[in-house]
C-alpha cells in the first residue's frame, strides 16, 4: 500500500476528472509499464481500479482519469464528489494485465471514451521505442471527451485520429475499414472503452479473422448477468480436500473469504483477472470477460469472484 497526495485534480471534460497523485514522502513512486492501473481506496471501504495514464517514463507523479458514472457502483461518484486537492489516498503499487506486446510489430490502439486513459500511456511508450502505432479515439462529443487538445499537441500527435461521433461522417471510426486492413501477423490490436464500443470493436476483429492472440482488452465494468436462474454447487479446494457449498445467491469468492481463504481479488465483477485460480475438475460457467472465449472453453482457469458452475462440483488449484 502506498501513500499519496492529491496534488491535482482537473476537470478535462464534462463529467470527467484528472487526479494526479504523489507520494506523500515525496519520493519517487514504484515504475509502471503502459496499460497498468492502480486500485484506489477512496474511503467508506470502497477500492477501485483505474488505468495510469501518464507517460511511464515519470517516476513523480500516477495521473488517471475518471468519468463520473451515475450507473456506477459508488465509486466515480466518490472520486468526484468528495476527493479533493491536497487530500491523502492510499493506492496499490501498478499492476497491468493490459501490456503493450512485446512482439508486435506495428500497434492498432481503439480507446473509446473514457477507455482513452491506458492508451494515453500506451501512446508515450510506444512513441519513446520509436515504435509503428495508431491511436483512434472514439468519443460521443467535443465537450465530453478528455484529452482532445493534450492529444493534438502531443509529440506522438501524428499517430493520433480523433473520431467524433456527432460530427462529419468523413472523420468517424470505421473499424471494419481499418481492421481488415490489418490482418497481418505483426499487428496488435488494443480496445478499451464502454461495453458497447468494445464488443463492436472485438466483433469487427473476429469477422476480419484476426486471432485472439493478437487482440488485447480492457473491460471497465461488467456486463450484466441475469442471474434468476442461479443453482448452488460446491467447490473443493486441492490442496486439503476440503468442500464448500456455494448458494444462489454467493459467489465462491465470498464463501471462501468468509471461511478464511484468502485469495487475491481487486475487481470483484470479472474484468481485472486478478481472482483467476486453476480449475482442476468441474466444468465452469464462466462469467468473467478477462479471459477470451478460447481460455473459457480450455476450461482449466477460474474467476471465483463471478464465475459459476455448470456442473455439481468444481475442484480448484487453492
Ligand atoms: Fe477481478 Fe475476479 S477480482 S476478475
Amino acid at each position: 500500500m502506498l501513500e499519496v497526495n492529491v496534488t491535482r485534480k482537473v476537470v478535462e471534460a464534462e463529467g470527467i476528472c484528472s487526479f494526479e497523485l504523489c507520494a506523500a514522502d515525496g519520493s519517487p513512486l514504484p515504475p509502471f509499464n503502459a496499460g497498468a492501473h492502480i486500485d484506489i481506496h477512496i474511503g467508506g471501504g470502497l477500492t477501485r481500479q483505474y488505468s495510469l495514464c501518464n507517460d511511464s517514463k515519470e517516476r513523480h507523479r500516477y495521473v488517471i482519469s475518471v468519468l463520473k458514472d451515475p450507473a456506477s457502483r459508488g465509486g466515480s461518484t466518490a472520486m468526484h464528489d468528495t476527493v479533493s486537492e491536497g487530500q491523502k489516498l492510499s493506492i496499490s503499487e501498478p499492476r497491468n494485465l493490459f501490456p503493450l506486446a512485446d512482439s508486435a510489430k506495428r500497434h492498432l490502439l481503439f480507446g473509446g471514451g473514457i477507455g482513452i486513459t491506458p492508451m494515453l500511456a500506451m501512446a508515450h511508450e510506444l512513441h519513446h521505442q520509436g515504435a509503428d502505432f495508431e491511436l483512434h479515439y472514439s468519443f460521443r462529443s467535443s465537450e465530453r471527451a478528455a484529452f482532445i487538445q493534450y492529444l493534438r499537441q502531443a509529440p506522438f500527435a501524428s499517430h493520433v485520429h480523433l473520431h467524433d461521433d456527432s460530427g462529419s461522417p468523413a472523420q468517424k471510426l470505421d473499424a471494419p475499414a481499418l481492421l481488415a486492413a490489418a490482418p497481418d501477423n505483426v499487428t496488435h490490436l488494443y480496445v478499451c472503452g464502454p461495453a458497447g464500443f468494445m464488443n463492436f470493436i472485438l466483433d469487427t476483429a473476429q469477422i476480419a479473422g484476426w486471432p485472439e492472440d493478437r487482440v488485447h482488452r480492457e473491460f471497465f465494468a461488467a456486463a450484466a448477468v441475469d442471474a434468476s436462474a442461479d443453482s448452488p454447487f460446491e467447490v473443493q479446494l486441492a490442496s486439503t480436500g476440503r468442500i464448500y457449498y456455494i448458494p444462489a445467491d454467493r459467489t465462491v469468492f465470498e464463501v471462501l473469504d468468509e471461511a478464511g481463504i484468502a485469495i487475491e481479488s481487486s475487481c470483484e465483477q470479472g474484468v481485472c483477472g486478478t481472482c483467476v485460480t486453476g480449475l482442476l475438475e468441474g466444468i465452469g460457467d464462466h462469467r468473467d470477460q478477462f479471459m477470451t472465449a478460447a481460455e473459457h472453453a480450455a476450461n482449466d482457469r477460474f474467476t471465483p469472484c463471478c464465475s459459476r458452475a455448470k456442473s455439481p462440483r468444481l475442484v480448484l488449484d487453492l
